[in-house]
């Protein structure tokens, strides 16, 4: 996948997609990022790339010509065009299933806005996507363009070592991961639960399924409810309840279970 940056500040990318993961795909030639300076783009002799905001205001905003310009610069060089992102915290929240879908594309340009934001006829003219991180103030695009980078790569195939690691993992099927435990088999007092050393696939498989159960009820319920139950998953969220395990998200599961059977589930 090619993924193309637009930034005043493409030197604030050197570290985070040097190394590890995303370092290793970059170099092994599964992920080929190519930062551009946007201030090469801008034609006055100062190379600005920003201005007063119209109707005033504080603050500055980034100017469409530079914008404009970089990507017929780049047209140029795209055997098709890659959809134009532009980071901004009034895009579409990213989340899992959205960096799936991007791990899909061919390629993509991002855009990464500074100050109070890009004049208005880039977004029009230009963006094919609006994308946010979280619903917070970044002081620029590059960070968050950075996180979208990172997600995306470890999906790309080869990657990562098998496709086993990003299936069973936070988010997919709207789940939260199971605990993970690894050497020593006591530490500090804690020992690590009796049936992931029992060598019993069977019952493991079924405890990481019903911690992920677990998991995801007390601290996302919002994941839950959005979550398409198995038989066997609602059996396992009966036992939490009657275990007494799920506390104050018993409510919660009580109601998903009765959605799931158009009536209150009794115990
Ligand atoms: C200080 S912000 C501008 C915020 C803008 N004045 C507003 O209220 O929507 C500057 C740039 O940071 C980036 N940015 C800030 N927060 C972001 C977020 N949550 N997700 C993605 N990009 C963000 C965008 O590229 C944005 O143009």
């Amino acid at each position: 996948m090619r993924i193309d940056v637009l930034s005043i500040f493409p030197g604030m990318f050197a570290g985070p997609l040097d190394d590890s993961v995303v370092g290793r795909a970059r170099s092994e030639g599964i992920l080929d990022v190519r930062l551009h300076d946007l201030r090469a783009y801008a034609s006055d002799r100062h190379r600005l790339t920003d201005d007063y905001p119209f109707g005033g205001g504080s603050g500055m905003v980034m100017k469409p010509e530079p914008f404009f310009a970089a990507l017929a610069a780049l047209a140029e060089q795209w055997a098709s065009r890659p959809r134009i992102i532009l980071l901004s915290p009034q895009g579409a929240r990213l989340d899992q299933g959205g960096v799936v879908q991007l791990s899909r594309l061919e390629g993509m340009c991002l855009l990464c806005g500074r100050y109070e934001g890009v004049d208005e006829r880039v977004r029009e003219g230009l963006v094919d996507e609006e994308l946010s991180i979280g619903d917070y103030v970044l002081t620029g695009g590059e960070l968050a363009a950075m996180v979208l980078i990172d997600a995306v790569a470890r999906l790309l195939p080869g990657t990562l070592g098998g496709p086993g690691s990003t299936v069973e993992e936070s988010f997919n099927e709207n789940l939260l991961e199971y605990p993970q435990y690894t050497r020593p088999r006591s530490f500090a007092g804690r020992p690590v639960p009796e049936v992931l050393l029992s060598g019993d696939h069977a019952a493991i498989r079924t405890w990481r399924r019903k911690q992920s159960l677990l998991r995801t009820a007390r601290r996302r319920p919002d994941l839950l409810m959005r979550a398409e139950l198995s038989r066997e998953d609602r059996m396992l969220l009966k036992e939490l309840l009657r275990e007494g395990a799920l506390a104050e998200a018993a409510g919660l599961v009580k109601w998903v279970l009765a959605g799931d059977q158009g009536a209150m589930v009794s115990l």
